[in-house]
């Protein structure tokens, strides 16, 4: 049973797969930054940011020696800024300490900044073909849904999700499956309505099981609103005048700076927000703060900017 669900799912791959310029190397480096990129956002965004990036830093020697204000800078549009400033520094690791050859192990991947189990496992199976199982929002839910059972169970704890996508990898096939269980979870087995009647996996899915044994339409079962608020857990935050939104803010104010020149505290405060007063300093001094901690900004005399 488990060869014939991974060959329905291996050849719907075959048959759906978006074509994705990621997906067509297996350069360590290009990898990696896909990877990074796609770890907080959509694929249709990344598609021209990566292309981009490879063109601007085409090693990850170009990478490593390149001014950081200029990695920042390219990495407008993707957010979560922070991510820039650690593939740098992953690169330069990567440059002193491994001779400019990205790790094929999970372990030393681990070590560096910014990568997290996600996107250790990600590269060594999509550059190096290890058959290794990783956990992401869509694997996540495409695994409990198969192996566990429908979204409103209790929480399952990502080490027995683990192990689930452990045992579901086909020996010697880890980056086709792991490639396809993503894509099912983007296309087909998404978050909200998923469309189980086009899913090559629904006769072995746990979930698909349950819906079809309750007493209600399957079709009802996957779109009632109590469904809807599990299978979405996150609630709508408030993004604008988030933390992090006026992090962006300021950061897209030194974007805009002419290279190596710094913005006054003040001038930068009336430019993340017009009303900005005395009384809002502390506050602005704060961001500025945990910004130059991060390797995002440089406090000067003159005032802040990016890192050189
Ligand atoms: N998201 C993260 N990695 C991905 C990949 N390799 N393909 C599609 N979406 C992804």
């Amino acid at each position: 049973m488990i060869e014939s669900l991974r060959a329905g799912l291996l050849q719907w791959f075959a048959n759906h797969a978006r074509d994705l310029p990621w997906r067509r190397t297996r350069d360590p480096y290009a990898i990696m930054v896909a990877e990074v990129m796609l770890q907080q956002t959509q694929v249709d965004r990344v598609i021209p940011k990566y292309q981009a990036f490879l063109a601007t830093f085409p090693t990850i020697e170009a990478l490593a020696a390149a001014p950081t204000a200029d990695v920042i800078r390219l990495w407008a549009g993707l957010g979560y800024n922070r991510r820039a400033v650690n593939l740098q520094r992953a690169a330069q690791v990567i440059v002193a300490q491994h001779g400019g050859k990205v790790p094929d192990s999970v372990a030393a991947l681990r070590t560096l900044p910014g990568i997290g189990p996600y996107t250790a496992g990600a590269i060594a199976c999509f550059a190096f073909e290890r058959d290794v199982a990783f956990l992401d929002t869509n694997i996540r839910r495409v695994v409990r849904r198969l192996c566990v059972g429908p979204d409103h169970l209790a929480a399952v704890a990502d080490s027995v999700l683990l192990a689930h996508a452990e045992a579901l990898i086909p020996p010697g096939q880890g980056w086709a499956w792991n490639q396809a269980i993503m894509e099912l979870g983007a296309l087909v087995c998404t978050a909200v309505s998923p469309t189980c009647w086009r899913c090559p996996l629904r006769q072995y899915c746990r979930a698909y099981a349950a819906a079809v044994a309750a007493d209600t339409a399957l079709a009802e079962m996957m779109t009632t609103p109590a469904l809807k608020r599990v299978a979405e857990p996150r609630p709508a935050e408030p993004f604008v005048g988030s933390r992090r939104w006026y992090r962006g803010r300021i950061i897209a104010a030194l974007r805009a700076l002419p290279a190596g020149t710094a913005l006054p505290l003040f001038e930068l405060g009336r430019q993340v927000r017009p009303d900005f007063a005395a009384d809002h300093e502390q506050w602005l001094l704060q961001l500025v703060h945990d910004l130059a901690r991060d390797g995002l900004l440089v406090i000067t005399e003159q005032g802040v900017r990016l890192p050189a």
